[in-house]
């Protein structure tokens, strides 16, 4: 199938999970933000919800409403059927997403989501990419903070160096900000899944083809002190060097030898330390049910941050990239990571897959891969922050 006969559908996007923290922040940004002629709807499990948030949105009289369960999922496929374009806010992914997936590959219908989940991009990789591949379908995860402001900045740094030669980027991420109840039940499902996770990368491993005359590493750097940033910098083991490692696999442009590291940047040793003992705290509880269980109670699904302590947060991820006798600094920066920034990034990148007129992909892509100058493009003109910081 290719990807142009699918005009006929009824919606170019179907927002699943609109009703939850993320997904209602999602559609308030669609409804403000969208071109008038998007054809687009809000699914999810509970049909008076949808309508009620329906009727909140500017123009919502326009807006489609389907119901859609993953319990069901014969409406999954009805949802994949009848979009060009599908967003998922429904996580922790690796329990409630892969169905979504699968009948997006099927029906050749592009899909996005929210996953920081290395376990669950893993798997979807090894049962649903080379069906993607054969039905047009783009397979897109982590357009969030998890990992776009990462992606595309390592992406956007890469352009300032000359080409065909090797590159470093270490990318070094601050912010100030506050999560949600989706947001713990995901990560505490990840933490307590360290060894299906080492499966699924193990199984990744295996499929997936090698690189030819090229060189693509992302290692944890040491904790060091880095003088130029005035911070300490501590390896940050999440999805994002994951997923900028891919989309240095899938371009040139990233040169026959580069090299990502990702960091968190603190600037006092104490809390630095702090950070670290908090996690190693968190990450050991996750492991014991009960503890898990009380720690997820902390925060019910649905919750988050106020919009008052989310007009407070920001984050700003600074890159330094090196090569062919060029030194680099970038910043990629904007308001609340989690929510308020997460929702624009997701929304935009759905809009790119909609409307931009991009390089041809399918099967699982990163958004470096997928929409790369377009989605910097979008961002920027919707506030965040790309810049140059200085160059040498
Ligand atoms: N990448 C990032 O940076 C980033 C940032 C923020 C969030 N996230 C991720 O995004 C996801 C959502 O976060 P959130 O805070 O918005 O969570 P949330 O408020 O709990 O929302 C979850 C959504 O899933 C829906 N849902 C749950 N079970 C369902 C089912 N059986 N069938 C259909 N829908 C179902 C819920 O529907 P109801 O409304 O009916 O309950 C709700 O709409 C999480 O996985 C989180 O980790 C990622």
């Amino acid at each position: 199938m290719s990807r142009l006969n699918r005009t006929d559908r009824p919606y170019d996007l179907v927002l699943f999970g609109a009703t939850g923290f993320v997904g209602t922040l999602t559609a308030e940004y669609l409804a403000a933000h969208a071109p008038k002629e998007l054809r687009w709807a809000v699914a999810g499990r509970d049909e008076r919800k949808l309508e009620r948030l329906r009727e909140r949105l500017a123009g919502g009289a326009d807006v489609g409403v389907l119901r859609a369960d993953v319990d069901e999922p014969a409406s999954l496929r009805a949802l994949a059927e009848h979009a060009r374009v599908v967003a998922t806010t429904v996580g922790p992914y690796v329990l409630h997403g892969e169905e979504l997936v699968a009948a997006c590959a099927d029906a050749g219908t592009d899909y996005l989501d929210l996953t920081g989940e290395p376990e669950f991009v893993d798997l979807m990789y090894v049962r649903h990419d080379a069906r993607a591949r054969e039905t047009g379908a783009r397979l897109v995860h982590a357009c969030g903070f998890d990992s776009v402001p990462h992606d595309l900045g390592a992406y956007f740094t890469v352009l300032q160096l000359p080409p065909d030669v090797p590159l470093t980027v270490d990318g070094y991420v601050t912010a100030d900000a506050a999560f949600s109840g989706g947001t713990l039940a995901s990560a505490l499902n990840q933490i307590a899944r360290g060894r299906p996770m080492r499966a699924a990368a193990r199984e990744r491993y295996r499929h997936e083809p090698r690189l030819m005359g090229r060189r693509v590493t992302a290692p944890a750097g040491p904790p060091r002190f880095v003088g130029e940033l005035g911070a300490w910098a501590l390896p940050l083991p999440t999805v994002d060097p994951q997923i900028v490692r891919r989309s240095a696999r899938a371009l040139d442009r990233y040169g026959p030898d580069f090299r990502y590291r990702h960091h968190a940047a603190v600037r006092h040793l104490p809390v630095a330390l702090g950070g670290v003992a908090a996690l190693g705290a968190v990450a050991a509880a996750a492991q014991v049910p009960p503890a898990r269980r009380w720690l997820s109670d902390r925060l019910k699904p649905g919750d988050g941050p106020s919009a008052e302590k989310r007009a407070r947060s920001w984050f700003r991820v600074r890159f330094v990239g090196e090569g062919g006798g060029r030194r680099v600094f970038t910043e990629v920066a904007g308001g609340d990571p989690g929510y308020d920034e997460t929702a624009k990034m997701f929304a935009e990148a759905a809009l790119s897959l909609v409307f931009d007129d991009l390089p041809p992909t399918a099967g699982q892509v990163t958004t470096a891969q997928a929409m790369g100058d377009a989605l910097i493009g979008r961002l920027r003109a919707a506030g965040i922050t790309f810049r140059v910081a200085a160059s040498r």
